[in-house]
């Protein structure tokens, strides 16, 4: 790779903003798309790709046969890693080690929300009511993540301070001593049953796929909380539904879900105890991943290995 190697940015919203800083860095033949169409357009010649939700079919084309590299703008690659589009020597790529802040800080600001219960001193507050209550604490909970990569860590970096007791899940088995308890795959039932909070942040693959099942949910206490902010399909979303009308779950919060945005007539807008927010918890932003992308540039174009490389046999 070159300075003049093709690059396209692709993102439904602002790609300018990359190409721009990219170019700044020396880059000369920078492009940039919000549409397929746009995409397909400017897709000639190109060599490396720097997307969100690039129209993966568009890689069918002849044009796409230059493509050598696709780097994710994002942390999760379930759409690239598992699409027959991309030719197998195309290598993938993701952003790594630069959403466990902001994701760490989500969940625990969720967590005081509901433990705290906030949002009823507010209400008291408008009301001109002096009524303290007696508010639940984290400490000497228990809380399981289920997914200790780099996001994973940072939530149990957090769960320390506040005390509590970790458990962890994971597919691969790495830094398992970080938790108190480790679980594998196999051990979803045992991993649940003494939760107080269950953090979702695992990839979606064909292994993880609506893991979180109604028998997953039904062996949780009934006073456990579910947090979500991996993929939507880690759960099964009608499942959770039915177990959360059951008045199963003391409350579910949920940054992901099977369909996004989250169809209006989804019953989880309004089921009580459950708090939704719209895939936001990490976003990708020019200030958190710009340096992560220069650097994996400039390693591109000294011919070496790149950071967050896609294992497409594992799906992230
Ligand atoms: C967002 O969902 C990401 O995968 O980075």
């Amino acid at each position: 790779m070159s300075y003049s190697t093709k690059i396209l940015v692709y993102t439904p919203s602002e790609p300018e903003e990359y190409a721009a800083m990219i170019r700044q860095a020396g880059y000369t033949a920078v492009d940039s798309a919000s549409t397929p169409e746009e995409a397909e357009k400017k897709l000639n010649g190109t060599e490396v790709i720097i997307s969100w939700k690039f129209p993966l079919h568009l890689l069918e084309r002849p044009e796409a046969k230059t493509v050598k590299w696709i780097q994710s703008l994002g942390a999760g690659v379930d759409d690239l890693a598992s699409s027959p589009s991309i030719n197998e020597q195309v290598v993938i790529s993701r952003i790594v080690d630069q959403f466990g802040p902001p994701m760490s800080e989500y969940v625990f600001a969720h967590l005081l929300y509901t433990y705290q219960d906030l949002a009823r001193s507010r209400a008291s507050q408008q009301e001109k009511q002096w009524q303290p209550f007696v508010t639940e604490i984290l400490h000497g909970k228990t809380i399981g993540i289920a997914g200790i990569g780099s996001i994973g860590k940072e939530i149990v970096k957090k769960a320390r301070a506040f005390d509590m007791t970790v458990y962890g899940l994971s597919y691969s088995g790495k830094d398992a001593q970080l938790v108190d308890r480790h679980f594998g795959p196999d051990q979803w039932l045992e991993f649940v049953r003494e939760l107080d909070v269950l953090v979702l942040i695992l990839p979606l693959t064909d292994q993880t796929r609506h893991v979180v099942n109604r028998d997953v949910l039904l062996a949780m206490k009934p006073s456990a909380t579910l947090v979500n902010i991996g993929r939507g399909h880690l759960i099964a979303e009608d499942e959770l539904i039915e177990v959360l009308r059951a008045g199963h779950l003391r409350a579910a919060i949920l940054d992901v879900f099977q369909q996004e945005p989250l169809p209006a007539d989804s019953p989880l807008w309004q089921l009580p105890n459950v708090y939704v927010t719209p895939h936001m918890s990490g976003p990708s932003t020019q200030e958190r991943i710009g340096q992560y992308l220069l650097d994996n540039l400039a390693r591109y174009g000294r011919g070496e290995a790149l950071q967050g490389v896609v294992d497409r046999g594992a799906g992230y």
